[in-house]
């Protein structure tokens, strides 16, 4: 990737793995599969694109410290998150803030949704006036479209779902966090209301600075928002890099197959060529493989492709995990 020689990375994902076990036979199989990404520290927006069950959430809950990879290492601003305690685990909550599918899930539906935005303020964010904290959510909210007035004394279930999903993310930045993670948080609204929700995940970053990580399984929507993109199958990212170039030349076959069907994009109407594309769903036993896990579907495989698991290569600062683009003699992950 560009490189970050400004710092440290945002963020750094570091042959991240994931086991889940099945059964009595104790079946393993790794939803989150040798994950490598690198996120540099200015205010980007990255999508995570995959079908069902290819391992996104999985991920997002590595990332915010919910599930402990059992291997490899998640920094954040260069810390390792499953290490963090006390103070540098607050602060950590503080910066890294999460958006989830279903905004009526995060509520409680017996409680006042302004009440956790009172408890945000007070315990996380540090203010202990009531007039003060009122102000602050006042003006927090209204950087998503709404103000006290319409979200104090009402119930989740009084607020329609878009309205609930700018509550959730006015919540998210409270804490004025430097990254959110948000986890299909458009894909249970209808198609008008989803611009207005990702158009103010792009207000966000440009006023506050703050990077997303967004995750979808539709890349009509990443690409109207993001700049970089990793694509997820079957828990590999087996492509990441600026989302221009990897959905207007991409170089997986998986990545291809994907877009095949779109003709002739126009980067100038980025908004308007991609088609929504639901990806389909997968088994599980399919993340079981020892070569490529894609090598069943791919018209390139070759035997070297089902026997063994394809090195991460940089093409033009693109990372592809494809036994196509390694070059003899050059060891995983470097440029060509
Ligand atoms: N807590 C869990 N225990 C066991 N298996 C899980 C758990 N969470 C997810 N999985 C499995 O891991 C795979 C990836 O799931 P998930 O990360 O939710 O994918 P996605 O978000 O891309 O749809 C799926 O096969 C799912 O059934
Ligand atoms: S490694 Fe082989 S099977 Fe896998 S995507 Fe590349 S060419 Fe296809
Ligand atoms: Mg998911």
């Amino acid at each position: 990737m560009a490189g970050h020689e400004a710092g440290k990375p945002l963020l750094e994902l570091r042959g991240v793995t994931k086991i889940f076990r099945y059964g009595m036979f104790g079946f393993r199989f790794r939803a989150v599969d040798d994950v490598n990404l690198v996120m540099e520290d200015r205010p980007l927006i990255l999508t995570i694109a995959g079908e069902s069950g290819s391992g996104k959430s999985t991920l997002a809950k590595i990332i915010l410290g919910i599930h402990k990879p059992e291997y490899g290492q998640v920094l954040y601003r260069g810390r390792d998150i499953h290490r963090l305690r006390g103070r540098e685990l607050l602060w950590f909550r503080k910066e890294v803030q999460a958006v989830f599918q279903d905004p009526f899930a995060s509520f409680n539906p017996l409680k006042r949704v302004y009440g956790y935005l009172y408890e945000t303020v007070k315990n996380i964010v540090g203010i202990s006036e009531r007039a003060k904290i009122d102000a602050y959510i006042d003006e927090v909210l209204r950087s998503v479209g709404l103000n006290l007035d319409k979200v104090k004394g009402k119930y989740p279930h009084e607020f329609s779902g878009g309205e609930l999903q700018r509550v959730a993310i006015a919540r998210a930045l409270l804490t004025r966090p430097r990254l959110i993670i948000a986890d299909e948080p458009v894909s249970m609204l209808d198609a008008s209301l989803r611009v207005n929700i990702l158009n103010v995940f792009k207000r966000i970053r440009e006023e506050m600075g703050t990077s997303f990580i967004y995750i979808t399984h539709d890349l009509a929507t990443a690409y109207y928002i993001s700049d970089l993109i990793a694509i997820m199958y079957r828990g590999s990212v087996i492509e990441y890099g600026p989302i221009e170039r990897v959905l207007t030349k991409p170089l997986h076959p998986y990545t291809q197959t994907l877009l095949e069907s779109i003709p002739e994009p126009d980067p100038r109407r980025r908004s308007e060529w991609l088609k929504p594309i639901k990806l389909s769903g997968i088994e599980e036993k399919e993340f079981v493989a020892k070569g490529c896990k894609f090598a069943p579907r791919c018209p390139y495989a070759t035997k070297r492709c089902f026997e063994e698991p394809p090195p991460e290569v940089v093409v033009n600062g693109v990372r592809v995990r494809c036994w196509l683009y390694y070059v003899k003699g050059s060891s995983p992950a470097e440029k060509r």
